[in-house]
């Protein structure tokens, strides 16, 4: 294998079209076929791969309570984790959402479709089982054209957790999905891969003041010039109560013993080891590199993850991005899949 990683630099697979085609994507014949099949699956109750602009994601019925039951056996997830409600666009909140503040509608007309998920005070509607029994519900409207078009011809909210086993590095393309899941995998939409790369930001509105539960790609700066117009207070600190499992210390990780090290440290290569280099990959070393810009480096850093653990090297060794507010969500997912690596 390692042979196969030496000297690589890690070009994210080429941006999928559908980026480009975002106002006006025009489904070829093959892709409405599809689309067929994956409606016809989730009236059955059953679970599909979802390609969404951050990862691809297992979704269900959000109204169909077996159905989202299905999400947490096929990914081993505990049953008291809230799972994401993704909509076409905000019209349906009300629906999902008893209360819809001033500030979801701003973030919602700022940010909507794109990598943000809202928490707000759950509808009674919503089951149990998407909420994890908590008052509060989890939404987002994603951008990806297949996403949208699957939600327009299903025409309800999908329940649609990352498409990965508990704890496990989230999917960007359709094959990482297949091989989650191998011969349980659900119906796959392929999208390509995705642009995003990492998960959506999680912002809480179901209280008094705005709370950034997850980082993503949009920064919690963006959060608050959006929201400046409110006169809202400074975003508080995640509440420990809430149960989210991109929360929990140890996530996103590969199986493989992850080390963090500062980008200049001096580490001598050893076939046991395997490198996630920034920029360039340093003489000498196996693995591979990724760009050292925030955006191209979320694009590819779950593929680059997931090649390194299958490298078979017995360590992975990820030089870390800048302490800057761009590399912000990057330094939380490498500091999670790092967590509880010996
Ligand atoms: O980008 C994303 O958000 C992807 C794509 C598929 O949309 N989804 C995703 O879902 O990352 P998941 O389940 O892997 O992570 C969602 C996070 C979890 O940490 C979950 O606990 C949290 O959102 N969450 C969902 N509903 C919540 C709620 N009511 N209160 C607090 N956290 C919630
Ligand atoms: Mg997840």
């Amino acid at each position: 294998m390692q042979s196969a990683l030496a000297s690589a630099t890690l070009h994210p697979e080429p941006a999928s079209r559908y980026h480009s085609q975002m106002n006006q994507p025009a489904l070829s014949a093959a892709e409405s076929a599809q689309l067929d099949a994956a409606v016809a699956a989730l009236q059955r109750g059953e679970c599909v791969g979802l390609p969404t602009e951050t990862v691809y994601g297992l979704a269900a019925d959000a109204l169909n309570r077996d159905a989202v039951r299905r999400i947490f056996a096929l990914k081993g997830r505990p049953a008291d984790h809230p799972v994401i409600v993704h909509l076409p666009d905000a019209g349906a909140l009300t629906r999902y959402a008893r209360e819809v503040p001033p500030a979801a509608l701003l973030l919602a007309s700022k940010f909507w479709p794109g990598p943000l998920t809202l928490i707000l005070k759950r509808h009674p509607d919503v089951p149990d089982e998407i909420t994890g029994g908590q008052d509060t519900v989890g939404i987002r409207v994603p951008a990806h054209p297949l996403a949208q078009a699957l939600l327009r011809r299903f025409g309800r909210g999908l329940a649609a957790p990352s498409a990965n086993r508990f704890g496990r590095i989230s999917p960007t393309t359709a094959a990482h999905v297949r091989s989650e899941f191998g011969d349980q995998a659900p119906v796959v939409l392929d999208g390509g891969a995705c642009q995003v790369g990492i998960e959506s930001t999680i912002v809480d509105l179901s209280s008094g003041t705005p709370r950034v539960l997850r980082p993503g790609m949009i920064s919690p700066q963006q959060i608050e010039a959006a929201l400046s117009g409110l006169g809202t207070p400074v975003l508080g600190q995640a509440n420990a109560q809430i149960r989210a499992p991109g929360l929990l210390e140890k996530h996103y990780a590969p199986r493989t013993p992850m080390r963090l090290i500062q980008r200049d440290a001096d580490i001598a290569p050893s076939a046991h080891l395997c490198m996630l280099a920034l920029g360039q990959l340093p003489e000498g070393q196996i693995g591979l590199a990724l760009p050292a810009e925030p955006t191209a480096y979320a694009q590819g850093l779950y593929a680059a993850l997931r090649t390194l653990d299958e490298s078979g090297a017995s360590q992975i060794v990820v030089q870390l991005p800048p302490d800057e507010v761009a590399w912000q969500a990057i330094h939380d997912r490498l500091k999670r899949a790092a967590a509880g690596s010996k």
